[in-house]
Protein backbone atom coordinates (compact mmCIF):
# COMPACT_ATOMS: atom_id res chain seq x y z
CA UNK A 1 0.00 0.00 0.00
CA UNK A 2 1.80 3.40 -1.32
CA UNK A 3 1.14 6.02 1.45
CA UNK A 4 1.57 9.04 -0.46
CA UNK A 5 -1.69 10.37 -1.96
CA UNK A 6 -3.97 9.07 0.01
CA UNK A 7 -7.82 10.52 0.30
CA UNK A 8 -8.42 10.22 3.81
CA UNK A 9 -11.63 11.26 4.76
CA UNK A 10 -11.97 11.99 8.61
CA UNK A 11 -15.59 13.33 10.15
CA UNK A 12 -15.17 16.07 12.84
CA UNK A 13 -12.13 17.09 11.76
CA UNK A 14 -12.56 20.74 12.45
CA UNK A 15 -10.95 20.35 16.04
CA UNK A 16 -9.87 17.95 18.92
CA UNK A 17 -9.13 14.74 17.81
CA UNK A 18 -10.37 14.76 14.43
CA UNK A 19 -7.77 17.84 13.83
CA UNK A 20 -4.92 16.02 15.47
CA UNK A 21 -5.32 13.13 13.31
CA UNK A 22 -5.44 15.45 10.29
CA UNK A 23 -2.37 16.77 11.26
CA UNK A 24 -0.82 13.43 11.73
CA UNK A 25 -1.45 12.51 7.68
CA UNK A 26 0.21 15.70 7.04
CA UNK A 27 3.64 14.00 6.45
CA UNK A 28 2.50 11.98 3.92
CA UNK A 29 0.96 14.44 1.89
CA UNK A 30 -2.58 13.12 1.62
CA UNK A 31 -5.58 14.39 0.32
CA UNK A 32 -7.75 15.64 3.20
CA UNK A 33 -11.36 15.67 3.25
CA UNK A 34 -12.58 17.53 6.81
CA UNK A 35 -16.76 16.91 7.75
CA UNK A 36 -17.61 18.86 10.56
CA UNK A 37 -20.59 20.65 11.92
CA UNK A 38 -19.64 23.46 13.57
CA UNK A 39 -21.87 26.64 14.13
CA UNK A 40 -19.44 28.37 11.87
CA UNK A 41 -16.57 27.41 9.39
CA UNK A 42 -13.82 29.40 11.76
CA UNK A 43 -12.41 26.17 13.22
CA UNK A 44 -12.11 24.12 10.06
CA UNK A 45 -10.57 27.22 8.13
CA UNK A 46 -7.85 27.56 11.14
CA UNK A 47 -7.51 23.51 10.54
CA UNK A 48 -7.02 24.34 6.36
CA UNK A 49 -5.23 27.07 6.14
CA UNK A 50 -2.34 25.10 8.82
CA UNK A 51 -2.50 22.49 6.69
CA UNK A 52 -2.23 24.49 3.61
CA UNK A 53 1.24 26.25 5.50
CA UNK A 54 2.67 22.12 5.07
CA UNK A 55 1.89 22.38 1.19
CA UNK A 56 -1.32 19.48 1.76
CA UNK A 57 -4.44 19.98 -0.25
CA UNK A 58 -7.57 19.91 1.65
CA UNK A 59 -11.15 20.76 1.66
CA UNK A 60 -14.02 20.80 4.48
CA UNK A 61 -17.63 20.85 4.78
CA UNK A 62 -20.25 21.41 6.69
CA UNK A 63 -22.51 18.65 7.17
CA UNK A 64 -24.45 16.96 9.73
CA UNK A 65 -23.39 13.08 9.36
CA UNK A 66 -26.18 11.63 11.03
CA UNK A 67 -28.02 12.91 7.90
CA UNK A 68 -28.09 9.16 5.34
CA UNK A 69 -29.15 11.38 2.39
CA UNK A 70 -26.49 14.03 3.19
CA UNK A 71 -23.53 12.21 3.84
CA UNK A 72 -24.18 9.54 0.73
CA UNK A 73 -24.57 12.56 -1.29
CA UNK A 74 -21.02 14.20 -0.09
CA UNK A 75 -19.24 11.19 -0.49
CA UNK A 76 -20.34 10.41 -3.97
CA UNK A 77 -19.35 13.60 -4.95
CA UNK A 78 -15.60 13.40 -3.57
CA UNK A 79 -15.34 9.81 -5.13
CA UNK A 80 -16.23 11.72 -8.38
CA UNK A 81 -13.95 14.62 -8.07
CA UNK A 82 -11.26 12.61 -6.46
CA UNK A 83 -11.66 9.12 -7.37
CA UNK A 84 -10.86 6.93 -4.26
CA UNK A 85 -11.31 7.03 -0.42
CA UNK A 86 -8.46 5.08 1.15
CA UNK A 87 -8.67 6.13 4.66
CA UNK A 88 -12.17 6.75 6.91
CA UNK A 89 -11.71 7.95 10.59
CA UNK A 90 -15.09 7.90 11.67
CA UNK A 91 -14.50 10.70 14.51
CA UNK A 92 -17.50 12.82 15.04
CA UNK A 93 -19.19 12.99 18.38
CA UNK A 94 -21.22 14.50 20.51
CA UNK A 95 -22.08 14.42 24.11
CA UNK A 96 -25.46 15.07 26.09
CA UNK A 97 -25.16 14.15 29.64
CA UNK A 98 -27.72 13.50 32.25
CA UNK A 99 -28.82 10.67 34.48
CA UNK A 100 -31.60 8.32 32.96
CA UNK A 101 -34.47 9.65 35.00
CA UNK A 102 -33.91 13.01 33.02
CA UNK A 103 -32.51 12.04 30.11
CA UNK A 104 -35.17 12.41 27.51
CA UNK A 105 -35.66 11.02 24.18
CA UNK A 106 -34.68 13.61 22.29
CA UNK A 107 -30.72 13.07 24.36
CA UNK A 108 -31.33 9.72 23.49
CA UNK A 109 -31.86 9.56 20.02
CA UNK A 110 -29.43 12.35 19.26
CA UNK A 111 -26.28 11.23 20.88
CA UNK A 112 -27.40 7.51 19.30
CA UNK A 113 -27.83 9.20 15.49
CA UNK A 114 -25.16 11.45 15.74
CA UNK A 115 -21.96 8.54 17.47
CA UNK A 116 -23.68 5.88 16.29
CA UNK A 117 -25.80 5.71 12.99
CA UNK A 118 -23.17 8.24 11.45
CA UNK A 119 -20.67 5.28 11.27
CA UNK A 120 -22.96 3.17 9.40
CA UNK A 121 -23.95 5.74 7.04
CA UNK A 122 -20.46 6.87 6.22
CA UNK A 123 -18.66 3.40 6.48
CA UNK A 124 -21.40 1.79 4.12
CA UNK A 125 -21.10 4.55 1.68
CA UNK A 126 -16.99 4.18 1.45
CA UNK A 127 -16.69 0.45 2.11
CA UNK A 128 -18.38 0.01 -1.16
CA UNK A 129 -16.37 1.72 -3.07
CA UNK A 130 -13.38 0.35 -0.70
CA UNK A 131 -14.47 -3.10 -1.49
CA UNK A 132 -14.47 -2.35 -5.24
CA UNK A 133 -10.66 -0.82 -4.90
CA UNK A 134 -9.48 -3.78 -3.11
CA UNK A 135 -8.21 -1.88 -0.11
CA UNK A 136 -8.29 0.34 2.32
CA UNK A 137 -8.72 1.50 5.98
CA UNK A 138 -11.33 2.89 8.63
CA UNK A 139 -11.06 3.38 12.07
CA UNK A 140 -13.94 4.17 14.30
CA UNK A 141 -13.57 6.69 17.40
CA UNK A 142 -15.15 5.06 20.32
CA UNK A 143 -14.83 5.63 23.99
CA UNK A 144 -13.39 4.07 27.16
CA UNK A 145 -16.94 4.66 28.39
CA UNK A 146 -18.23 2.15 26.01
CA UNK A 147 -16.76 -0.58 27.66
CA UNK A 148 -16.82 0.96 31.20
CA UNK A 149 -19.72 3.01 31.30
CA UNK A 150 -20.57 6.20 32.97
CA UNK A 151 -23.30 7.52 35.31
CA UNK A 152 -24.91 9.77 33.52
CA UNK A 153 -23.70 8.80 30.22
CA UNK A 154 -26.07 6.33 29.46
CA UNK A 155 -26.98 7.79 25.63
CA UNK A 156 -23.41 7.81 24.88
CA UNK A 157 -21.91 4.85 26.53
CA UNK A 158 -24.13 2.79 24.17
CA UNK A 159 -23.68 4.90 21.40
CA UNK A 160 -19.89 4.14 21.33
CA UNK A 161 -20.46 0.44 22.87
CA UNK A 162 -22.36 0.48 19.62
CA UNK A 163 -19.31 1.53 17.61
CA UNK A 164 -17.56 -1.83 19.04
CA UNK A 165 -19.65 -4.06 17.73
CA UNK A 166 -19.97 -2.51 14.33
CA UNK A 167 -16.39 -2.67 14.42
CA UNK A 168 -16.54 -6.44 14.70
CA UNK A 169 -18.63 -6.90 12.77
CA UNK A 170 -17.75 -5.15 9.47
CA UNK A 171 -13.99 -6.27 10.14
CA UNK A 172 -15.12 -9.75 9.57
CA UNK A 173 -17.63 -8.69 6.19
CA UNK A 174 -15.22 -6.58 4.44
CA UNK A 175 -11.47 -8.36 5.26
CA UNK A 176 -11.31 -10.31 2.81
CA UNK A 177 -11.18 -6.79 0.39
CA UNK A 178 -7.97 -6.02 1.87
CA UNK A 179 -9.99 -3.36 3.94
CA UNK A 180 -9.13 -3.25 7.45
CA UNK A 181 -11.82 -1.94 10.22
CA UNK A 182 -10.74 -1.39 13.82
CA UNK A 183 -11.80 0.91 16.85
CA UNK A 184 -9.37 3.37 19.03
CA UNK A 185 -11.22 3.96 22.37
CA UNK A 186 -9.31 7.06 24.10
CA UNK A 187 -10.04 7.80 27.59
CA UNK A 188 -9.83 11.44 29.18
CA UNK A 189 -8.68 14.02 26.42
CA UNK A 190 -7.85 17.49 26.63
CA UNK A 191 -10.52 18.94 23.48
CA UNK A 192 -13.14 21.52 24.16
CA UNK A 193 -15.50 18.15 24.76
CA UNK A 194 -14.13 17.83 27.96
CA UNK A 195 -13.31 21.34 28.71
CA UNK A 196 -16.66 21.87 30.00
CA UNK A 197 -16.77 19.35 32.61
CA UNK A 198 -16.91 20.65 36.24
CA UNK A 199 -13.71 20.65 38.01
CA UNK A 200 -14.97 17.85 40.73
CA UNK A 201 -15.86 15.52 37.11
CA UNK A 202 -12.51 15.90 35.79
CA UNK A 203 -10.82 15.41 39.27
CA UNK A 204 -12.59 11.86 39.92
CA UNK A 205 -11.25 11.36 36.43
CA UNK A 206 -8.08 12.34 37.08
CA UNK A 207 -7.79 9.99 40.14
CA UNK A 208 -8.86 7.44 38.14
CA UNK A 209 -5.91 7.41 35.92
CA UNK A 210 -2.86 5.40 36.52
CA UNK A 211 -0.51 8.15 34.61
CA UNK A 212 -1.98 11.01 36.40
CA UNK A 213 -2.75 13.24 33.65
CA UNK A 214 -5.37 13.80 30.60
CA UNK A 215 -4.51 12.36 27.20
CA UNK A 216 -3.66 14.68 24.30
CA UNK A 217 -5.33 14.46 21.53
CA UNK A 218 -1.66 13.79 19.43
CA UNK A 219 -1.94 10.68 21.69
CA UNK A 220 -4.54 9.64 19.71
CA UNK A 221 -3.82 10.33 16.61
CA UNK A 222 -0.53 8.52 16.53
CA UNK A 223 -2.78 5.61 17.24
CA UNK A 224 -4.57 5.90 14.74
CA UNK A 225 -2.45 6.79 11.83
CA UNK A 226 -0.37 3.75 13.00
CA UNK A 227 -3.62 1.41 12.29
CA UNK A 228 -4.16 3.44 8.96
CA UNK A 229 -0.68 2.26 7.96
CA UNK A 230 1.39 -0.57 6.46
CA UNK A 231 2.44 -1.70 9.93
CA UNK A 232 -0.69 -2.42 11.34
CA UNK A 233 -1.78 -4.46 7.57
CA UNK A 234 -2.33 -7.81 9.50
CA UNK A 235 -4.73 -5.80 12.27
CA UNK A 236 -8.40 -5.69 12.25
CA UNK A 237 -11.54 -5.89 14.26
CA UNK A 238 -9.73 -4.41 17.32
CA UNK A 239 -10.62 -2.06 19.92
CA UNK A 240 -7.14 0.22 20.56
CA UNK A 241 -7.56 1.83 24.27
CA UNK A 242 -5.42 5.19 24.71
CA UNK A 243 -6.43 6.15 28.30
CA UNK A 244 -3.24 6.29 30.38
CA UNK A 245 -4.23 2.82 32.09
CA UNK A 246 -7.93 3.88 32.91
CA UNK A 247 -9.31 0.70 31.36
CA UNK A 248 -7.20 -2.08 31.18
CA UNK A 249 -8.69 -5.44 29.16
N1 LIG B 1 -12.33 14.18 24.38
C1 LIG B 1 -12.43 13.00 25.00
O1 LIG B 1 -12.11 12.85 26.18
C2 LIG B 1 -12.94 11.80 24.25
C3 LIG B 1 -12.87 10.56 24.89
C4 LIG B 1 -13.33 9.44 24.23
C5 LIG B 1 -13.85 9.55 22.97
N2 LIG B 1 -13.94 10.76 22.37
C6 LIG B 1 -14.52 10.81 21.04
O2 LIG B 1 -13.61 11.40 20.14
C7 LIG B 1 -14.31 12.04 19.09
C8 LIG B 1 -13.81 13.45 18.93
O3 LIG B 1 -14.02 14.12 20.16
P1 LIG B 1 -13.34 15.51 20.55
O4 LIG B 1 -13.06 15.43 21.99
O5 LIG B 1 -12.27 15.87 19.59
O6 LIG B 1 -14.62 16.47 20.38
P2 LIG B 1 -14.81 17.96 19.87
O7 LIG B 1 -16.11 18.38 20.45
O8 LIG B 1 -13.60 18.79 20.09
O9 LIG B 1 -14.98 17.76 18.27
C9 LIG B 1 -16.10 17.10 17.75
C10 LIG B 1 -16.08 17.17 16.26
O10 LIG B 1 -17.23 16.45 15.77
C11 LIG B 1 -17.95 17.28 14.88
N3 LIG B 1 -19.37 16.96 14.91
C12 LIG B 1 -20.21 16.98 15.98
N4 LIG B 1 -21.46 16.66 15.58
C13 LIG B 1 -21.42 16.44 14.24
C14 LIG B 1 -22.38 16.11 13.25
N5 LIG B 1 -23.66 15.92 13.57
N6 LIG B 1 -21.98 15.99 11.97
C15 LIG B 1 -20.68 16.20 11.63
N7 LIG B 1 -19.71 16.50 12.52
C16 LIG B 1 -20.09 16.63 13.81
C17 LIG B 1 -17.68 18.70 15.37
O11 LIG B 1 -18.00 19.64 14.35
C18 LIG B 1 -16.20 18.60 15.70
O12 LIG B 1 -15.45 18.71 14.52
C19 LIG B 1 -15.80 11.95 19.46
O13 LIG B 1 -16.39 10.87 18.79
C20 LIG B 1 -15.76 11.69 20.95
O14 LIG B 1 -16.91 11.02 21.40
C21 LIG B 1 -13.49 11.90 22.98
Amino acid sequence: MGQSGRVVVITGGSRGIGRAVAFRFAGEKPILVIVHYDPDDSAASDTLAKLSEKGIQGEAHRLDVSSYQDVNALFKDVLSRLGKIDVLVNNAGITRDTLLMRMTEDDWDTVLRVNLKSVFNCTQVVSRSMIKQRGGRIVNVSSVVGQMGNPGQANYAASKAGIMGFTRSIAREVAGRGITVNAVAPGFINTEMTAVLPDKVKESFLQQIPMGRMGEPEDVAEVVYWLCSDAAKYVTGQVVHVNGGLYMS
